[in-house]
């Protein structure tokens, strides 16, 4: 089982995009996939038509109360599970910080689903908060989608910043561009100087794209409504490359 978080300190940015939308390709290609939303705004569950309500909440969640398998739904699609998330994830953060060692309270509640998956999906809410420090620890690989902007590449730097000054080894920072125009020069002129700056940044780059923002209308993965198109082949690239990091 490998924990891929899709995070960003930055909202807006397309985790939850590129988190349903890899996680479809993930589970297409034979993987057993689960996306779990950890963001109270729920917007993955909204995605995937599942009801954003946990049992217990978060408090019971984190007290270890219930055991995540009991939590889980299935989804339309096959290989692919949703943990739903809940409005009182809002607390997460306040319930984490009463706990004796809060940033491994993520890693031992995903323990006992090393056999069930093969990769899991965390769909972060923007912000670095414990909850971020938790995800940090549980997590293989921190896949940052970075919208071509200063806005954007300053949270980036910020970011980097963090896991040096935290000195979080085992964790794998890997930022990828989302939403990227590339009929506007500014697009063009970051994602040079980015590449140039970040080699480990993915080759490639979501599009801004018109059939990634009609899964709110569609409330299914790309995937599940287009066949071919730009984006369509972009996440699969992407897809592609992050296997390619995880094997080297
Ligand atoms: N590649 C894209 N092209 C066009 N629109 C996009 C793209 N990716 C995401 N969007 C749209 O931009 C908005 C933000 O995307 P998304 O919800 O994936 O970001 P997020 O980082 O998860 O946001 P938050 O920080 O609020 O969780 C959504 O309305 C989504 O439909
Ligand atoms: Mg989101």
């Amino acid at each position: 089982m490998k924990v891929l978080a899709f995070y960003s300190i930055k909202g807006g940015t397309g985790k939850t995009a590129s988190a349903v939308n890899l996680a479809f390709v993930s589970a297409r290609s034979g993987y057993r996939t689960l996306v779990w939303d950890l963001d109270p705004q729920a917007a993955s569950s909204f995605y995937f038509r599942v009801k954003p309500k946990v049992k217990g909440g978060s408090k019971d969640l984190i007290a270890g109360k219930r055991e995540l398998e009991e939590l889980i739904k299935g989804t339309d699609f096959d290989n692919l599970d949703l943990l739903p998330a809940d409005f009182s994830f809002r607390n997460l953060d306040l319930i984490l910080d009463d706990k004796k060692k809060p940033t491994r309270q993520l890693t031992k509640l995903l323990k006992p689903l090393a056999d069930e998956y093969d990769f899991i999906f965390l769909d972060c809410p923007p912000n670095i908060s414990l909850l971020s420090e938790a995800v940090f620890a549980a997590s293989d690989l921190l896949l940052s989608p970075v919208i071509p902007t200063t806005l954007s590449v300053r949270t980036l730097e910020q970011l980097k910043k963090f896991i040096e000054k935290h000195q979080l080894n085992d964790l794998q920072l890997i930022p990828f561009f989302s939403m990227a125009d590339r009929r506007k020069k500014m697009h063009r002129d970051i994602m040079g100087h980015l590449v140039e700056k970040y080699p480990e940044i993915l080759h490639a780059a979501i599009p801004y794209a018109s059939d990634i923002e009609r899964m709110g209308l569609e409330r299914m993965p790309l995937g599940g409504y287009i066949c071919k198109s730009r984006s369509i082949q972009a996440y699969n690239e992407l897809w592609q490359e992050i296997l390619a990091r995880i094997a080297a």
